[in-house]
């Protein structure tokens, strides 16, 4: 089968390797129908994710039917379509019970870090009956690609740990996929105002269709100079931080509103400062999260209904052979106005 195999910093190459085989009673094996890359995929080939070497088959997005499961699976069957959630979980271990699949014991984000991934024909899916989603037949195949990850990280980490209130203000830095999830399920407790924070226009501009009521391009890293001047110094009750650089970090010390939240969603490679010389009088909380993908049978009702609308995230359209060109594409968003494939 075809793969997409990352060879070290700044490398990747696509292979040919075996079809994965079930190695343990819990696992299955899918077709791959749809993936999709992630900004995580680029910190990855930044070297920001060490515990994935090189050698590992890429990607913890997407969408397949099922061709085999393990004899100790039960409630997943061949044939069945089915969303493969970016988590792993057991469900049985201490952090499962918890609901934090992400640091689940056997599992969390193993799928293109620390096993072989979807970005390949077939993917071995441990723990299939708890880390997959059945989905009905006649489904929209892009849009729910972006439930593997995209939508409960946006969710989760942005707008649950950020607890946005009707009548917040919530600024939203980054409009990468998973800014833009973050705007989009912003909106399902009515914040008062959403700015939304970048430095491509076109990013900014869609966010405006999306419900954003502000933007500012932070090309010239003052971002939160305008921000303060929009806000008449107040700031915002939630900083949310989609991008994962120091830079973008400092942005939402920088403008948090006293009693507010910074809800970190990006992925960091590098340290960042923070500014307690300042900060440490104005009652704010600070979170992190790696995405635990609970709300993903709450996120797909939400998307079935017809209450989120996905559409506008899908960009570009790539066969498996084209995914150099797919990364080149999502790598250079700025020049090709790609958002997800
Ligand atoms: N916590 C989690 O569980 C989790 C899960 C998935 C992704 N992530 C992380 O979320 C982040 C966003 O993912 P994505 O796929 O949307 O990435 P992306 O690279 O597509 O988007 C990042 C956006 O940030 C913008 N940007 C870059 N520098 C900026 C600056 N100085 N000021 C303002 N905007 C700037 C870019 O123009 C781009 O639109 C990444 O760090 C990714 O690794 C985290
Ligand atoms: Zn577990």
């Amino acid at each position: 089968m075809k793969v997409l195999v990352y060879q070290g910093v700044g490398r990747k190459t696509v292979e040919e390797r075996p079809i994965p085989t079930i190695t343990s009673p819990t696992d299955a094996i899918v077709k791959m129908i749809k993936t999709t890359i992630c900004g995580t995929d680029l910190h990855i080939l930044k070297g920001d994710v060490p515990t994935c070497t090189p050698g590992r088959i890429l990607g913890h997005e997407g969408i397949g039917i099922v061709e085999q499961v393990g004899s100790g699976v039960t409630s997943i069957h061949p044939s069945d379509y089915v969303l493969i959630s970016c988590i792993t979980a057991d469900g049985t271990c201490e952090y499962c019970r918890r609901g934090m699949y992400s640091h689940c014991i056997h599992g969390g984000w193993i799928f293109g870090n620390q096993i072989d991934g979807t970005q390949a024909e077939y993917v071995r899916i441990p723990y299939a009956d708890t880390s997959l989603y059945k989905l009905s037949e006649n489904i929209d195949e892009d849009a729910f690609v972006l439930l593997s990850d995209i939508l409960p990280t946006g969710f989760e980490c942005g707008i649950l740990n950020g607890k946005v209130q009707p009548g917040n203000t919530v600024a939203i830095v980054g409009a990468g996929p998973i800014g833009l999830a973050t705007l989009l399920t912003a909106q399902l407790y009515s914040p008062a105002e959403i700015i939304m924070i970048d430095t491509d226009d076109h990013r900014l501009e869609l966010s405006k269709c999306l419900g954003a009521t502000t933007t500012i391009n932070n090309h010239d890293g003052r971002a939160a100079e305008t921000l303060m001047k929009i806000t008449k110094s107040r700031g915002v009750d939630t900083a949310i931080e989609a991008v994962g650089v120091p830079d973008t970090f400092i942005l939402c010390e920088n403008i948090v509103a006293a009693g507010g939240i910074i809800a970190n969603i990006g992925v960091h490679g590098v340290k960042v400062e923070l500014h307690l010389e300042r900060l440490w009088s104005h009652n704010i909380t600070i979170t992190t999260r790696l995405v635990d993908t609970v709300t993903t049978p709450m996120l797909l009702k939400l998307v079935k209904s017809k209450k989120i609308n996905l559409n506008l995230l899908i960009s570009h359209h790539f066969k498996l052979d084209q995914i150099l060109k797919a990364y080149e594409t999502f790598g250079n968003a700025a020049s090709t106005n790609a958002l997800t494939h």
